[in-house]
């Protein structure tokens, strides 16, 4: 069984409303092929967890590949393995900044039970990963807190 996992930018017009349908359309292909995964978006990227038949997985993977809902394409795991770490969905999708789970702890504990540890961390890395944008909203918060720290210092 060939396992693989990668992960890409997503087209900034992309919402997330368009990734619950591609992955619904995904879910109805691999179902035929017998491919089983996980498609995480985080509002920038994409990462994808892939599993099946080998010839099964390649070709799901030659037509995503294709797809200019993504680009940046960059593998980051392939090998193959004894048993699925996702045996029930045939492509599940989570859109998932951290804002959107709030707890690293909450979102692990939706990821299957068969999901081996490195798996499970890598996609909770990628779901805890900032956007550029957070990240601004963040800073300019924190900086809002310490100017009225400083006000209040100098009272
Ligand atoms: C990030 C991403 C993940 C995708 N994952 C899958 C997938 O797991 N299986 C699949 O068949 N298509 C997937 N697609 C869609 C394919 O690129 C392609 O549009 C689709 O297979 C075409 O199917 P259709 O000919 O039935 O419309 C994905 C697309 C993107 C952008």
């Amino acid at each position: 069984m060939l396992s693989l996992m990668y992960v890409s930018r997503a087209e900034p017009g992309i919402t997330p409303e368009d990734v619950k349908g591609l992955a619904h359309r995904a879910a109805e292909n691999n179902a035929r092929r017998r491919v089983t995964g996980l498609l995480a978006y985080n509002s920038l990227s994409f990462m994808q967890l892939l599993e099946g038949e080998g010839a099964a997985v390649l070709e799901t993977m030659r037509g995503i590949e294709r797809d200019s809902r993504h680009s940046g394409i960059t593998y980051i795991r392939q090998d193959e393995r004894e048993n699925r770490e996702c045996p029930d969905w045939s492509m599940r999708s989570l859109l998932t900044p951290l804002a959107g789970v709030r707890s690293a702890t909450v979102f692990t504990g939706t990821l299957p039970p068969q999901m081996e540890l490195d798996t499970k961390i890598l996609f909770t890395s990628f779901a805890s990963s900032l956007t550029a944008e957070q990240a601004r909203h963040h800073a300019e918060q924190s900086d809002r807190v310490m100017g009225r720290q400083r006000e209040a210092g100098n009272d």
